[in-house]
Protein backbone atom coordinates (compact mmCIF):
# COMPACT_ATOMS: atom_id res chain seq x y z
CA UNK A 1 0.00 0.00 0.00
CA UNK A 2 1.38 3.67 -1.40
CA UNK A 3 0.39 5.72 2.35
CA UNK A 4 -0.26 9.18 0.82
CA UNK A 5 0.38 12.22 3.32
CA UNK A 6 -3.21 12.35 4.70
CA UNK A 7 -3.21 9.16 5.41
CA UNK A 8 0.17 9.31 7.30
CA UNK A 9 -0.75 12.28 9.51
CA UNK A 10 -3.73 11.34 11.23
CA UNK A 11 -3.94 11.05 14.85
CA UNK A 12 -5.88 8.07 17.00
CA UNK A 13 -8.44 10.25 18.11
CA UNK A 14 -9.73 10.29 14.73
CA UNK A 15 -9.96 6.59 13.94
CA UNK A 16 -13.36 5.26 14.17
CA UNK A 17 -14.01 1.93 16.10
CA UNK A 18 -14.64 0.30 13.16
CA UNK A 19 -11.15 0.88 12.06
CA UNK A 20 -9.70 0.13 14.59
CA UNK A 21 -11.47 -3.41 15.40
CA UNK A 22 -10.53 -4.35 11.49
CA UNK A 23 -6.60 -3.19 12.35
CA UNK A 24 -7.23 -5.55 15.55
CA UNK A 25 -8.82 -8.80 13.96
CA UNK A 26 -5.69 -8.57 11.55
CA UNK A 27 -2.83 -8.28 14.19
CA UNK A 28 -4.84 -11.08 15.67
CA UNK A 29 -4.60 -13.29 12.83
CA UNK A 30 -0.47 -12.71 12.73
CA UNK A 31 1.08 -15.70 13.37
CA UNK A 32 4.20 -13.79 15.09
CA UNK A 33 2.61 -12.03 17.51
CA UNK A 34 5.09 -12.09 20.71
CA UNK A 35 4.53 -13.02 23.94
CA UNK A 36 6.72 -11.42 26.64
CA UNK A 37 7.97 -8.44 24.73
CA UNK A 38 5.96 -4.54 24.47
CA UNK A 39 4.80 -4.87 21.21
CA UNK A 40 1.70 -2.13 19.52
CA UNK A 41 -1.96 -3.55 19.49
CA UNK A 42 -2.17 -2.15 16.05
CA UNK A 43 -0.24 -0.11 14.09
CA UNK A 44 4.14 0.80 13.88
CA UNK A 45 5.93 0.93 17.25
CA UNK A 46 9.78 2.22 17.37
CA UNK A 47 12.10 3.74 20.47
CA UNK A 48 11.15 3.94 23.81
CA UNK A 49 10.50 6.90 25.12
CA UNK A 50 9.88 8.53 28.85
CA UNK A 51 11.65 4.98 30.64
CA UNK A 52 10.97 6.42 34.39
CA UNK A 53 10.42 4.71 37.75
CA UNK A 54 7.33 6.71 39.03
CA UNK A 55 4.66 5.99 41.93
CA UNK A 56 6.24 2.63 42.58
CA UNK A 57 5.86 1.65 38.72
CA UNK A 58 7.86 1.50 35.94
CA UNK A 59 6.59 3.80 33.24
CA UNK A 60 7.70 3.43 29.18
CA UNK A 61 6.48 4.67 26.74
CA UNK A 62 7.03 4.18 22.78
CA UNK A 63 7.08 5.70 19.48
CA UNK A 64 3.93 4.39 17.86
CA UNK A 65 1.98 5.50 14.93
CA UNK A 66 -1.73 3.74 14.58
CA UNK A 67 -2.92 3.21 11.59
CA UNK A 68 -0.84 0.67 10.38
CA UNK A 69 3.18 -0.27 10.03
CA UNK A 70 4.58 2.82 8.49
CA UNK A 71 6.39 5.69 10.48
CA UNK A 72 3.47 8.27 10.00
CA UNK A 73 2.06 11.03 12.55
CA UNK A 74 3.96 9.87 16.31
CA UNK A 75 2.26 9.13 18.84
CA UNK A 76 3.45 8.28 22.68
CA UNK A 77 1.90 4.76 23.63
CA UNK A 78 1.91 4.34 27.33
CA UNK A 79 2.77 1.01 29.66
CA UNK A 80 3.50 0.22 33.50
CA UNK A 81 5.03 -2.59 35.10
CA UNK A 82 6.06 -3.54 38.58
CA UNK A 83 8.69 -5.27 37.82
CA UNK A 84 10.23 -4.89 34.14
CA UNK A 85 8.82 -8.16 32.89
CA UNK A 86 5.13 -7.73 32.81
CA UNK A 87 3.76 -5.26 31.06
CA UNK A 88 0.35 -3.26 30.80
CA UNK A 89 -1.24 -1.44 28.34
CA UNK A 90 -2.29 2.30 29.37
CA UNK A 91 -3.51 3.93 25.81
CA UNK A 92 -2.30 6.72 24.17
CA UNK A 93 0.22 8.32 26.60
CA UNK A 94 0.34 11.43 24.38
CA UNK A 95 -1.13 12.29 20.87
CA UNK A 96 0.05 15.09 18.99
CA UNK A 97 -2.42 18.26 18.94
CA UNK A 98 -0.19 21.31 19.01
CA UNK A 99 1.54 23.54 16.64
CA UNK A 100 4.36 22.60 17.41
CA UNK A 101 4.07 18.69 17.46
CA UNK A 102 1.81 18.79 14.16
CA UNK A 103 4.28 16.19 12.54
CA UNK A 104 5.18 14.13 15.66
CA UNK A 105 5.55 13.55 19.13
CA UNK A 106 9.07 12.44 18.71
CA UNK A 107 11.12 10.85 21.01
CA UNK A 108 12.51 11.87 24.51
CA UNK A 109 12.75 10.93 28.52
CA UNK A 110 11.01 11.36 31.66
CA UNK A 111 12.83 12.36 34.95
CA UNK A 112 10.98 13.02 38.65
CA UNK A 113 10.46 16.25 39.50
CA UNK A 114 8.42 17.39 42.73
CA UNK A 115 6.83 14.57 43.03
CA UNK A 116 5.58 14.73 38.93
CA UNK A 117 6.87 12.40 35.98
CA UNK A 118 7.90 15.30 33.64
CA UNK A 119 8.38 14.50 29.86
CA UNK A 120 11.17 16.24 27.58
CA UNK A 121 10.05 15.49 24.07
CA UNK A 122 10.71 17.14 20.94
CA UNK A 123 7.67 18.33 18.64
CA UNK A 124 7.83 17.60 14.85
CA UNK A 125 6.82 19.94 12.17
CA UNK A 126 6.97 20.56 9.19
CA UNK A 127 5.93 23.76 7.29
CA UNK A 128 4.31 24.45 3.83
CA UNK A 129 7.19 23.39 1.96
CA UNK A 130 7.73 20.72 3.81
CA UNK A 131 10.65 21.63 5.83
CA UNK A 132 11.41 20.70 9.08
CA UNK A 133 11.36 22.51 12.29
CA UNK A 134 12.00 21.03 15.80
CA UNK A 135 11.32 22.06 18.92
CA UNK A 136 12.05 20.35 22.49
CA UNK A 137 9.09 20.14 24.73
CA UNK A 138 7.79 19.29 28.05
CA UNK A 139 4.52 17.67 29.55
CA UNK A 140 3.94 17.00 33.32
CA UNK A 141 2.10 13.68 34.34
CA UNK A 142 0.48 13.83 37.37
CA UNK A 143 0.05 10.56 40.28
CA UNK A 144 -2.77 9.78 38.66
CA UNK A 145 -1.43 9.33 34.84
CA UNK A 146 -2.58 12.16 33.86
CA UNK A 147 -0.33 14.02 31.36
CA UNK A 148 -0.59 17.85 30.40
CA UNK A 149 1.65 19.66 27.71
CA UNK A 150 3.47 22.57 28.66
CA UNK A 151 1.45 25.54 26.09
CA UNK A 152 4.55 26.51 24.00
CA UNK A 153 7.97 24.59 23.41
CA UNK A 154 11.08 24.86 26.19
CA UNK A 155 13.58 25.05 23.73
CA UNK A 156 12.76 26.95 20.47
CA UNK A 157 15.11 25.30 18.50
CA UNK A 158 18.67 24.46 17.50
CA UNK A 159 21.41 26.60 18.44
CA UNK A 160 23.62 28.69 15.42
CA UNK A 161 25.61 26.51 14.00
CA UNK A 162 23.21 23.31 13.79
CA UNK A 163 20.36 22.30 11.45
CA UNK A 164 16.58 21.24 12.24
CA UNK A 165 17.72 17.68 12.74
CA UNK A 166 17.54 18.36 16.09
CA UNK A 167 15.68 15.77 18.39
CA UNK A 168 14.89 13.24 21.22
CA UNK A 169 16.37 15.03 24.96
CA UNK A 170 17.05 12.98 27.50
CA UNK A 171 17.18 14.28 31.02
CA UNK A 172 18.73 14.01 33.87
CA UNK A 173 19.61 15.60 37.32
CA UNK A 174 22.82 16.02 39.21
CA UNK A 175 22.92 17.86 42.17
CA UNK A 176 20.88 21.22 41.78
CA UNK A 177 20.74 21.21 37.78
CA UNK A 178 18.86 19.31 35.46
CA UNK A 179 20.98 18.49 31.99
CA UNK A 180 19.88 17.02 28.60
CA UNK A 181 21.81 15.07 25.58
CA UNK A 182 20.04 16.37 22.31
CA UNK A 183 20.53 14.54 19.33
CA UNK A 184 21.79 16.97 16.61
CA UNK A 185 23.46 17.79 13.50
CA UNK A 186 25.95 20.04 12.59
CA UNK A 187 25.87 22.52 9.74
CA UNK A 188 28.63 20.39 7.88
CA UNK A 189 26.12 17.47 8.15
CA UNK A 190 27.63 15.62 10.58
CA UNK A 191 25.80 14.29 13.73
CA UNK A 192 26.82 15.08 17.30
CA UNK A 193 24.75 15.80 21.11
CA UNK A 194 24.49 18.92 22.24
CA UNK A 195 24.39 19.55 26.49
CA UNK A 196 21.52 22.13 27.65
CA UNK A 197 21.25 22.61 31.76
CA UNK A 198 18.25 24.54 33.68
CA UNK A 199 17.60 24.44 37.70
CA UNK A 200 13.54 23.70 36.52
CA UNK A 201 13.06 21.51 33.53
CA UNK A 202 11.49 24.52 31.81
CA UNK A 203 14.33 27.40 31.32
CA UNK A 204 17.63 26.01 29.40
CA UNK A 205 20.48 27.42 28.65
CA UNK A 206 22.71 25.79 25.92
CA UNK A 207 25.94 24.48 27.61
CA UNK A 208 27.80 23.83 24.20
CA UNK A 209 28.53 20.62 22.15
CA UNK A 210 29.50 17.42 23.58
CA UNK A 211 33.27 17.30 22.35
CA UNK A 212 33.69 14.27 21.74
CA UNK A 213 36.84 14.01 19.38
CA UNK A 214 34.34 11.98 16.55
CA UNK A 215 33.99 15.13 14.64
CA UNK A 216 33.36 13.19 11.42
CA UNK A 217 30.98 10.01 12.30
CA UNK A 218 28.32 9.80 10.58
CA UNK A 219 25.35 12.34 9.08
CA UNK A 220 23.43 12.28 12.35
CA UNK A 221 23.26 11.09 15.78
CA UNK A 222 19.82 9.77 17.29
CA UNK A 223 18.70 9.08 20.80
CA UNK A 224 22.02 9.87 22.94
CA UNK A 225 21.77 9.38 26.52
CA UNK A 226 24.28 10.46 29.27
CA UNK A 227 24.86 8.46 32.45
CA UNK A 228 27.45 7.61 34.94
CA UNK A 229 28.49 4.11 36.28
CA UNK A 230 31.03 2.74 38.53
CA UNK A 231 32.99 6.21 37.94
CA UNK A 232 33.06 6.66 34.26
CA UNK A 233 30.88 8.56 31.87
CA UNK A 234 29.07 6.25 29.42
CA UNK A 235 27.52 8.25 25.79
CA UNK A 236 24.70 6.28 24.25
CA UNK A 237 23.74 7.19 20.85
CA UNK A 238 22.31 6.30 17.51
CA UNK A 239 24.48 7.46 14.87
CA UNK A 240 23.25 7.46 11.28
CA UNK A 241 25.51 6.92 7.96
CA UNK A 242 28.67 5.19 9.11
CA UNK A 243 30.12 2.55 6.48
CA UNK A 244 30.06 -1.71 7.07
CA UNK A 245 33.16 -2.57 7.55
CA UNK A 246 34.46 -6.20 9.04
CA UNK A 247 33.18 -7.07 12.24
CA UNK A 248 31.31 -3.59 12.55
CA UNK A 249 28.31 -1.35 11.12
CA UNK A 250 26.35 -4.05 9.31
CA UNK A 251 22.81 -2.60 9.96
CA UNK A 252 21.24 0.17 8.15
CA UNK A 253 21.91 2.40 11.13
CA UNK A 254 24.23 1.81 14.36
CA UNK A 255 23.40 2.17 18.24
CA UNK A 256 26.70 2.22 20.45
CA UNK A 257 28.81 3.96 23.55
CA UNK A 258 31.56 5.90 24.13
CA UNK A 259 32.99 5.44 27.45
CA UNK A 260 35.23 7.57 29.30
CA UNK A 261 35.84 10.04 32.57
CA UNK A 262 32.56 11.75 33.38
CA UNK A 263 31.30 14.49 31.14
CA UNK A 264 32.55 18.27 31.83
CA UNK A 265 29.09 19.41 32.62
CA UNK A 266 30.33 22.88 32.53
CA UNK A 267 31.71 23.11 28.87
CA UNK A 268 31.01 19.53 27.45
CA UNK A 269 34.37 18.47 26.96
CA UNK A 270 34.61 14.37 26.98
CA UNK A 271 37.77 12.44 26.98
CA UNK A 272 36.73 8.40 26.03
CA UNK A 273 37.85 5.06 24.21
CA UNK A 274 36.18 4.00 20.89
CA UNK A 275 32.74 3.54 19.79
CA UNK A 276 31.88 0.44 20.50
CA UNK A 277 27.99 -1.01 19.24
CA UNK A 278 25.56 -1.91 22.09
CA UNK A 279 24.06 -5.08 19.91
CA UNK A 280 25.94 -7.44 17.40
CA UNK A 281 22.48 -8.46 16.10
CA UNK A 282 20.18 -7.58 13.63
CA UNK A 283 17.23 -5.48 15.12
CA UNK A 284 18.15 -3.13 17.53
CA UNK A 285 18.09 1.16 17.33
CA UNK A 286 17.55 3.82 19.88
CA UNK A 287 17.61 2.26 22.96
CA UNK A 288 17.43 4.44 26.66
CA UNK A 289 18.30 3.81 30.00
CA UNK A 290 16.54 4.19 33.17
CA UNK A 291 17.84 4.18 36.93
CA UNK A 292 15.65 1.91 39.33
CA UNK A 293 15.18 2.13 42.82
CA UNK A 294 18.13 -0.17 43.68
CA UNK A 295 20.19 1.53 41.43
CA UNK A 296 20.55 -0.96 38.48
CA UNK A 297 21.19 1.15 34.98
CA UNK A 298 18.81 -0.52 33.11
CA UNK A 299 18.36 -0.17 29.04
CA UNK A 300 15.57 -1.51 26.53
CA UNK A 301 15.95 -0.60 22.75
CA UNK A 302 13.61 -0.75 19.72
CA UNK A 303 14.11 -4.54 18.36
CA UNK A 304 13.77 -3.02 14.77
CA UNK A 305 15.50 -0.13 12.35
CA UNK A 306 14.36 2.44 10.23
CA UNK A 307 13.57 1.85 6.86
CA UNK A 308 13.10 -1.57 6.30
CA UNK A 309 10.33 -3.77 6.21
CA UNK A 310 9.29 -6.51 8.20
CA UNK A 311 7.08 -9.21 7.59
CA UNK A 312 4.01 -8.72 9.97
CA UNK A 313 3.78 -5.47 7.77
CA UNK A 314 0.79 -7.23 5.74
CA UNK A 315 -0.33 -8.15 9.44
CA UNK A 316 -1.02 -4.26 10.51
CA UNK A 317 1.83 -4.38 13.12
CA UNK A 318 5.50 -3.79 13.21
CA UNK A 319 8.44 -4.03 15.97
CA UNK A 320 8.58 -4.79 19.98
CA UNK A 321 11.12 -3.64 21.84
CA UNK A 322 13.93 -5.58 23.58
CA UNK A 323 13.81 -7.00 27.38
CA UNK A 324 15.24 -5.01 29.94
CA UNK A 325 19.30 -5.40 30.18
CA UNK A 326 20.98 -3.96 33.17
CA UNK A 327 24.03 -2.30 32.22
CA UNK A 328 28.01 -3.24 34.13
CA UNK A 329 30.87 -2.17 33.40
CA UNK A 330 33.67 -4.12 32.98
CA UNK A 331 37.48 -4.10 31.55
CA UNK A 332 36.64 -0.79 30.28
CA UNK A 333 33.57 -1.90 28.37
CA UNK A 334 29.80 -1.80 28.72
CA UNK A 335 28.26 -5.57 29.50
CA UNK A 336 24.52 -6.61 29.19
CA UNK A 337 22.84 -9.06 31.03
CA UNK A 338 18.82 -9.33 31.09
CA UNK A 339 17.44 -7.98 34.07
CA UNK A 340 17.02 -11.05 37.05
CA UNK A 341 13.04 -9.95 37.27
CA UNK A 342 12.58 -12.32 33.95
CA UNK A 343 13.37 -15.53 35.96
CA UNK A 344 9.30 -14.73 37.05
CA UNK A 345 8.51 -16.05 33.18
CA UNK A 346 10.29 -19.49 34.14
CA UNK A 347 7.86 -22.75 34.45
CA UNK A 348 9.08 -26.14 33.78
CA UNK A 349 12.85 -26.31 33.93
CA UNK A 350 14.78 -29.40 32.63
CA UNK A 351 18.55 -29.36 32.72
CA UNK A 352 20.85 -31.54 31.15
CA UNK A 353 24.81 -32.33 31.32
CA UNK A 354 26.40 -34.46 27.81
CA UNK A 355 29.43 -34.59 25.96
CA UNK A 356 29.20 -33.70 21.96
CA UNK A 357 31.37 -35.71 19.56
CA UNK A 358 31.23 -34.64 16.11
CA UNK A 359 27.43 -34.76 16.01
CA UNK A 360 24.05 -33.08 16.81
CA UNK A 361 21.89 -33.73 19.66
CA UNK A 362 18.68 -32.64 21.04
CA UNK A 363 17.00 -33.39 24.27
CA UNK A 364 13.08 -34.43 26.20
CA UNK A 365 11.76 -31.66 27.13
CA UNK A 366 14.63 -28.88 25.28
CA UNK A 367 12.28 -27.20 22.43
CA UNK A 368 10.00 -24.80 22.32
CA UNK A 369 8.77 -21.03 20.64
CA UNK A 370 9.08 -19.04 23.70
CA UNK A 371 11.72 -20.04 26.55
CA UNK A 372 15.13 -19.25 28.04
CA UNK A 373 17.78 -21.18 27.80
CA UNK A 374 21.57 -21.20 29.44
CA UNK A 375 24.53 -23.19 28.17
CA UNK A 376 27.60 -23.51 29.46
CA UNK A 377 30.10 -24.92 26.58
CA UNK A 378 33.49 -26.62 26.90
CA UNK A 379 35.60 -25.81 23.92
CA UNK A 380 37.43 -28.98 24.38
CA UNK A 381 38.43 -30.03 20.83
CA UNK A 382 35.75 -28.98 18.88
CA UNK A 383 36.26 -26.32 15.17
CA UNK A 384 32.80 -25.25 15.10
CA UNK A 385 30.10 -25.97 17.99
CA UNK A 386 26.86 -24.69 18.55
CA UNK A 387 23.33 -24.57 18.80
CA UNK A 388 20.44 -24.09 16.69
CA UNK A 389 17.18 -22.91 17.67
CA UNK A 390 13.15 -22.56 16.08
CA UNK A 391 14.72 -25.84 14.12
CA UNK A 392 11.91 -27.50 11.91
CA UNK A 393 11.82 -29.18 8.52
CA UNK A 394 13.81 -26.48 7.11
CA UNK A 395 14.26 -24.33 9.45
CA UNK A 396 17.01 -23.09 11.72
CA UNK A 397 18.63 -20.19 13.34
CA UNK A 398 22.00 -20.78 14.34
CA UNK A 399 24.49 -19.19 16.59
CA UNK A 400 27.55 -21.10 16.60
CA UNK A 401 31.52 -20.89 17.71
CA UNK A 402 34.37 -20.80 14.65
CA UNK A 403 36.98 -22.65 16.60
CA UNK A 404 39.65 -21.48 13.29
CA UNK A 405 38.61 -17.84 12.86
CA UNK A 406 37.58 -16.94 16.76
CA UNK A 407 34.72 -15.54 16.04
CA UNK A 408 31.08 -16.08 17.08
CA UNK A 409 28.20 -16.16 14.18
CA UNK A 410 24.44 -15.73 14.25
CA UNK A 411 23.26 -17.15 11.12
CA UNK A 412 19.23 -16.38 10.07
CA UNK A 413 19.42 -17.17 6.96
CA UNK A 414 17.42 -19.98 7.13
CA UNK A 415 15.20 -18.35 10.36
CA UNK A 416 11.81 -18.92 7.78
CA UNK A 417 10.36 -15.64 6.13
CA UNK A 418 13.37 -13.68 4.59
CA UNK A 419 13.69 -9.83 5.08
CA UNK A 420 16.28 -6.88 5.00
CA UNK A 421 18.17 -9.24 2.29
CA UNK A 422 20.45 -6.30 1.44
CA UNK A 423 22.26 -6.48 4.62
CA UNK A 424 23.09 -10.27 4.75
CA UNK A 425 22.25 -12.90 6.32
CA UNK A 426 24.79 -13.41 9.40
CA UNK A 427 26.06 -11.47 12.28
CA UNK A 428 29.99 -11.65 14.20
CA UNK A 429 31.85 -10.69 16.29
CA UNK A 430 35.63 -11.50 16.84
CA UNK A 431 35.83 -14.07 20.54
CA UNK A 432 39.07 -15.73 21.95
CA UNK A 433 37.55 -18.27 24.95
CA UNK A 434 37.99 -21.98 25.66
CA UNK A 435 34.39 -21.79 26.82
CA UNK A 436 30.84 -19.95 25.74
CA UNK A 437 28.47 -19.21 28.21
CA UNK A 438 24.76 -18.59 26.49
CA UNK A 439 22.16 -16.56 27.98
CA UNK A 440 19.68 -17.25 25.95
CA UNK A 441 15.66 -15.67 25.29
CA UNK A 442 13.40 -17.00 22.47
CA UNK A 443 9.74 -15.48 21.67
CA UNK A 444 7.65 -16.52 19.10
CA UNK A 445 9.40 -14.12 16.35
CA UNK A 446 12.46 -12.64 17.86
CA UNK A 447 16.06 -13.97 19.85
CA UNK A 448 18.15 -12.35 22.37
CA UNK A 449 21.46 -14.08 22.95
CA UNK A 450 23.45 -12.59 25.90
CA UNK A 451 27.62 -14.04 25.22
CA UNK A 452 30.14 -14.66 28.15
CA UNK A 453 28.24 -12.88 30.57
CA UNK A 454 27.14 -9.92 28.46
CA UNK A 455 29.80 -9.11 26.75
CA UNK A 456 28.21 -9.38 23.51
CA UNK A 457 24.37 -9.20 22.56
CA UNK A 458 22.87 -10.27 19.71
CA UNK A 459 19.02 -9.67 19.15
CA UNK A 460 17.36 -10.38 16.04
CA UNK A 461 14.10 -10.79 14.76
CA UNK A 462 12.84 -14.04 13.02
CA UNK A 463 9.97 -15.32 11.39
CA UNK A 464 9.83 -19.06 11.27
CA UNK A 465 6.87 -21.18 10.97
CA UNK A 466 4.96 -21.93 14.50
CA UNK A 467 5.94 -25.96 14.12
CA UNK A 468 9.34 -24.87 14.35
CA UNK A 469 10.04 -25.62 17.90
CA UNK A 470 13.23 -27.64 17.90
CA UNK A 471 16.53 -26.79 19.87
CA UNK A 472 19.83 -28.89 18.88
CA UNK A 473 23.63 -28.88 19.74
CA UNK A 474 25.95 -29.46 17.60
CA UNK A 475 29.76 -30.06 17.70
CA UNK A 476 31.61 -30.56 14.61
CA UNK A 477 35.64 -31.99 14.26
CA UNK A 478 35.67 -32.60 17.54
CA UNK A 479 34.04 -32.24 21.00
CA UNK A 480 32.41 -30.27 23.31
CA UNK A 481 31.29 -31.16 27.01
CA UNK A 482 27.49 -29.28 27.53
CA UNK A 483 25.70 -27.94 30.16
CA UNK A 484 21.63 -26.83 29.50
CA UNK A 485 18.95 -25.14 31.68
CA UNK A 486 15.87 -24.69 29.70
CA UNK A 487 13.00 -22.96 31.15
CA UNK A 488 9.83 -22.95 29.07
CA UNK A 489 7.89 -19.76 29.66
CA UNK A 490 4.54 -21.50 27.24
C1 LIG B 1 14.77 7.21 15.93
C2 LIG B 1 13.90 8.40 15.56
C3 LIG B 1 14.13 9.57 16.47
C4 LIG B 1 12.84 10.32 16.38
C5 LIG B 1 11.84 9.20 16.27
C6 LIG B 1 10.63 9.51 15.45
O1 LIG B 1 14.26 6.01 15.50
O2 LIG B 1 14.10 8.76 14.21
O3 LIG B 1 15.26 10.34 16.15
O4 LIG B 1 12.60 11.13 17.49
O5 LIG B 1 12.51 8.11 15.73
O6 LIG B 1 9.72 8.47 15.52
Amino acid sequence: MNWTREQRYRSFSGMTKEEYEKLQQTVEQSPWRQTFHIQPPIGLLNDPNGFCFHSGQYHLFYQWFPFGPVHGLKHWYHVTSDDLVHWENQGVGMEPQKWFESHGAYSGSGIVHDDKLHLLYTGNTRDSEWKRHSYQCIAIMDKHGDIKKHTAPIIQGPPEGYTQHFRDPKVWQQGDSFYLVIGAQRENQTGCVLLYRSSNTFQWEFVGEVKTGKNDFGFMWECPDYFELDGKGVLLFSPQGLEAQNYHYQNIYQSGFLIGTPIHLDDGFFEHGEFQELDAGFDFYAQQTTLAPDGRRILIGWMGLPEIEYPTDRHQWAHCLTIPRELFIKNGSLYQQPVREMEKLRRSHTAKFDTINNESKTYDSIYGQCYELKSEINIQTAATCGIKLRTGQEEETVLYYDNDKKEIVLDRGKSGERFAEAYGFTRSKPLDVEALSLHIFVDVSSVEIFVNEGAYVFTARIFPSRDSRGIAFFARNGRIDLQVDHWSYE
